[in-house]
């Protein structure tokens, strides 16, 4: 594995045994797998039972994918999603010994979380948050434990994408940034550290650039369809800029544009228009079966949408 020279060093982490995950959404339930691919057991909590229930099943079903390509036996499966165990909410995360928050990229409702997960969780466990750019230490301060909170960001798909990003609070103490570390490397996953700066590391350059390109795109630069090939032949990108956009939802590729934009009060980071029209519209990508481009029901892309 190929790890950051900044990673601390790696320390025991065989306590961790039960791991929670807020938001049974495409980012939970890729953690949620992972973690429970790496013998942790799951507790997964979403707004309600029938949610998480209904998260854990559509894992299930992504699951079965895998074994019909033959990349995974049916016991394999079986015994992953016998490890994920759907609660309430977060008042069941009593016996979580570290929990990753995945919810909607909205602050009130992460504050919201992180109190009711800190009020549940026993002492020492840790609560990380998967996002994507929210502060770790507006979160932290939040909680009554804010040295063991630390942001945990993984890319989409979880299971396939091979880096952990570990964000470093204000508050964060050297000894929480090295569990995560560690857990996240035992998950599977190489690591980078960054400050708690909006963005981070990934968004900070990803973000922009998928910006430009809708700029470009509505400036009548080019098609969809030449960007994204732009992207993939001319960068080497496994994905041109506005197929990532669609995988990563347009409303989330906003509020991050929107986050930096804010913080930084720069205006090199204003969201184009054509971004704010297809998320006004409903259209947020691959998961609503439309957004730079049509999907169907499978996820298979049609045709460019605009
Ligand atoms: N569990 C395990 N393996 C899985 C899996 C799962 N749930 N889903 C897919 N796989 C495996 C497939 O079986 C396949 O394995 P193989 O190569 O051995 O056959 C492999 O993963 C690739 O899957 P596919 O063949 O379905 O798809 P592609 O080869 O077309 O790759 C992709 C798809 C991995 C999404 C690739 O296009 C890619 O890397 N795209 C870029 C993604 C990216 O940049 N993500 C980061 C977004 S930024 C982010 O997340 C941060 C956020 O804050 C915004």
């Amino acid at each position: 594995m190929d790890n950051s020279p900044n990673s601390p060093q790696p320390v025991d982490v065989s306590h961790i045994r039960s791991i929670g995950v807020i938001g049974a959404g495409q980012m939970g339930l890729g953690i949620a797998q992972v973690a429970a691919q790496t013998g942790h057991d799951v507790v997964l909590v979403d707004a309600s039972l029938e949610l998480a229930t209904k998260g854990r099943d559509k894992l299930a079903v992504s699951l079965g994918r895998l074994v019909e390509k033959g990349k995974l036996t049916a016991e394999a499966r079986d015994a992953l999603i016998g490890k994920i165990k759907p609660v309430k909410g977060p008042e069941d995360l009593g016996g979580a010994d570290l929990t990753v928050e995945a919810a909607t990229e909205q602050l009130d409702l992460k504050l919201k979380l992180f109190k009711a997960a800190d009020a549940a969780m026993k002492k020492g466990a840790l609560l990380t948050s998967n996002t994507s750019s929210i502060s770790i230490t507006k979160l932290a301060a939040s909680t009554s434990r804010p040295e063991l909170v630390a942001g945990m960001h993984f890319m989409n798909p979880v299971p396939v994408m091979k880096l952990c990003e570990i964000v470093r609070g204000v508050q964060s103490s050297d000894q929480t940034i090295a569990m995560v570390t560690t857990l996240a490397q035992k998950m599977g996953k190489t690591t980078i550290l960054s400050k708690d700066i909006p963005g981070f590391l990934v968004n900070r350059m990803l973000i922009p650039f998928l910006n430009e390109a809708c700029f470009a795109l509505q400036e009548g630069v080019g098609s969809p369809e030449d960007l994204d090939l732009a992207g993939k032949l001319g960068l080497n990108h496994p994905m041109g800029p506005l197929e990532l956009a669609d995988l990563i939802g347009l409303d989330t590729c906003l509020f991050i544009a929107e986050v930096l934009h804010r913080e930084f009060g720069d205006d090199k980071y204003r969201a184009a228009s054509v971004l704010r029209n297809l998320v006004a519209a409903g259209w947020l990508g691959k998961k609503t079966g439309r957004g730079f481009y049509v999907y169907d029901e499978k996820g298979n892309k049609l045709r460019a949408a605009i």
